[in-house]
């Protein structure tokens, strides 16, 4: 497991509501929390197998932050319609009241849907992680319980802040 990203989920864990990831389901089994971070894990490869050079702190606070929109989106309300256009502005929203972003992190939550989202990615690390999180997308639509790793990692409870 990567060190550095069990040292970010821990920071993020305190003061924070991260823990509702844990209840939002993203798709099919798998919940918001366990889709971020296999999101930030494919990041990270990606960005190794193509040699980029990354800001790591940004993209996997970035990664883990980015769908930090904290509902339901399977509901059934009327707005959740349009939940692929808005929910990068509510997770922003959200993420900003929470925690200090840089503009990294800012770029990596607002533009992740792109090509949804009017703007494209500013940053490198916001366009490998709209990458990524299209692919995770599709590992989650397909295959039946993916990312049993990552289950595993929650489920021991390693990643828990103590407050
Ligand atoms: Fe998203
Ligand atoms: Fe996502």
């Amino acid at each position: 497991m990567n060190r550095e990203v069990i040292v970010c989920l821990r920071e993020l864990f305190v003061n924070s509501r991260l823990r509702m990831m844990l209840d939002f389901t993203q798709h099919g089994d798998t919940s918001c929390l366990e889709h971020t971070l296999a999101v930030v894990f494919c990041s990270l490869a990606i960005a190794r197998f193509l040699r980029i050079r990354v800001s790591k702190r940004e993209l996997i606070r970035g990664g883990i932050l980015h769908d930090y929109f904290l509902y339901d989106w399977h509901d059934g309300k009327k707005e959740r319609r349009i939940h692929g256009f808005t929910h990068p502005s509510m997770a922003l929203m959200n993420a900003e009241e929470d925690f200090y972003l840089s503009r990294r992190e800012r770029d990596i939550i607002k533009k992740h849907m792109f090509p949804l989202t009017a703007k494209p990615p500013k940053y490198k690390e916001a366009w490998i992680i709209c990458l990524a999180d299209k692919i995770c997308a599709c590992i989650e639509a397909f295959r039946k319980e993916p990312y049993p790793e990552i289950k595993k990692m929650i489920k021991r409870q390693e990643c828990y802040a103590q407050g």
